[in-house]
């Protein structure tokens, strides 16, 4: 059976968390497939909210598998803690919490590397949310790191010794103010290792090929979004994992030709945290009223968002990358009550109308080009079907998927698993 994607087309908190959450009864495994605790999956139901970092969505189902897949990086300490919470909710993850051997671990060394580099920029930080996700997949990628299976090994403590010795040396290169006790954070780190190692492990990509083969459904649950992508996100103000559609194949270990339905998340209008550019952000009233009534701050550090317009050349290039196949706008409702809406239909670039997304978006060299939309005075978080949706919102809807190509089928009204209307 086809593998389904799930991925967010922005500079991620789309609300793939709770679409993950909505659609999971249709589904025997949630599998998550690249980044880690840098992630914050929000899921509202039965009057309480969850933030969920590194398990997938799919954890608060009883039937569903729910697999942390090889692309992901595992922070043993933030898991322990998440754990810990769903132990609190009385959630039992034991019987469907699965993690791939070959899924790479953050040291708390990874993390002081992290403080340091960002540090060391100064003004051109990354705006990261200093969880080690950089240095830890650069130690893949460098063929230094360490990994879920390394740790049913016997001489795995030598492994990481060698590692956090050449990290502490690295960081005293920054020549950076970097405070910290890594004996207090190995104590934390080594407890947290043995929670961990109390899961079960798995080969995972040999479990994804037998449950493709036995019929099962999978869901891929991507996290950040498409524009945060390390190869095709405005780059170098991006995380360190494809966040895009490959990302799946290489982070689950599924065949291009098995992939099947690519559900787009997007937002009515455009966020992001952290630095980078972003052609469609607003500093007036406007932008300030989408981020308080839309709550705009991080799930994973509590920093306010940047709020703008939808810009709808990057989130055509997101379709096209991802080959989405079915469209998901999420927080319609914060729109309610503006009174004309703009979207971004092309970029003046170099003195020439752009619709697509060049190499380079820095303010400087990018200017929005708008279409104006009527606005809806009414309020949507307790309507339940599409046929209660205002005029104005379907008309903007309508445009998005003409310029889009692809359909819109479910409208997100609120946080709660409840307000979701499908088209
Ligand atoms: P890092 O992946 O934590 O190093 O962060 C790199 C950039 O991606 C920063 O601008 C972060 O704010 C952003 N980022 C990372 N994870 C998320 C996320 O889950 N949602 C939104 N932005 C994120």
């Amino acid at each position: 059976m086809a593998v389904d994607l799930l991925l967010g087309l922005q500079w991620g908190d789309e609300g793939k968390g709770k679409i993950v959450d909505v659609l999971t009864s249709n589904y025997n495994i949630i599998a998550r497939f690249q980044g880690g605790p840098n992630a914050g999956h929000t899921l509202v139901f039965n009057g309480m909210k969850h933030v969920l970092h590194t398990i997938p969505s799919g954890i608060f189902h009883e039937d569903a598998a729910n697999l942390v897949g090889n692309g992901v990086v595992i922070d043993p300490v933030i898991f322990k803690k998440e754990l810990d919470k769903l132990e609190d909710q009385n959630v039992d993850y034991r019987k469907s919490l699965i993690i791939s051997r070959k899924a790479h671990l953050i040291l708390p060394t990874h993390r002081l590397l992290d403080a340091a580099s960002e540090a060391s920029k100064g003004k051109a930080k990354i705006g990261s949310t200093l969880k080690g996700i950089g240095p830890t997949y650069m130690d893949k990628t460098g063929r230094n790191g360490i990994r879920v299976g390394d740790i049913e090994l016997e001489n795995w403590k030598e492994k990481y010794r060698a590692l956090a010795n050449k990290h502490e040396a690295m960081i005293d290169f920054y020549n950076v103010d970097i405070q910290y006790d890594l004996e207090e954070l190995e104590l934390e780190f080594f407890q947290a290792i043995e929670t961990l190692k109390s899961l079960k492990f798995i080969d995972s990509e040999e479990y994804i090929f037998q449950a493709q083969k036995e019929g099962k459904s999978i869901l891929a649950e991507g996290a950040q979004g498409s524009l945060l992508d390390i190869d095709f996100g405005t780059y170098p103000y991006v995380t360190s994992s494809n966040t895009t559609a490959a990302g799946a194949c290489t982070g689950l270990g599924v065949a291009p030709n098995k992939i099947g339905e690519v559900f787009g998340i997007f937002k009515a209008y455009t966020t992001r945290v952290g630095s980078g550019p972003f052609p469609t952000e607003l500093f007036d009233e406007d932008g300030e009223t989408m981020g308080r009534v839309g709550h705009e701050f991080g799930a994973t550090t509590g920093r306010s968002r940047r709020c703008g317009w939808l810009d709808l050349v990057a989130l055509k290039y997101a379709c096209q990358i991802n080959g989405v196949t079915q469209l998901m706008m999420m927080k319609a409702d914060v729109l309610s009550g503006f009174k004309s809406l703009k979207v971004c239909t092309a970029y003046k670039y170099k003195g020439k109308t752009i619709t697509h997304l060049p190499f380079n978006i820095e303010a400087e060299n990018i200017s929005p080009v708008y279409t104006d939309f009527k606005g809806w005075k009414e309020d949507l978080t307790e309507m339940e079907e599409a046929s209660q949706l205002p005029q104005e919102l379907n008309a903007y809807i309508a445009f998005l998927e003409k310029e889009l190509e692809t359909p819109i089928k479910l409208v997100s009204v609120g946080p709660d698993r409840k307000q979701t209307i499908f088209k």
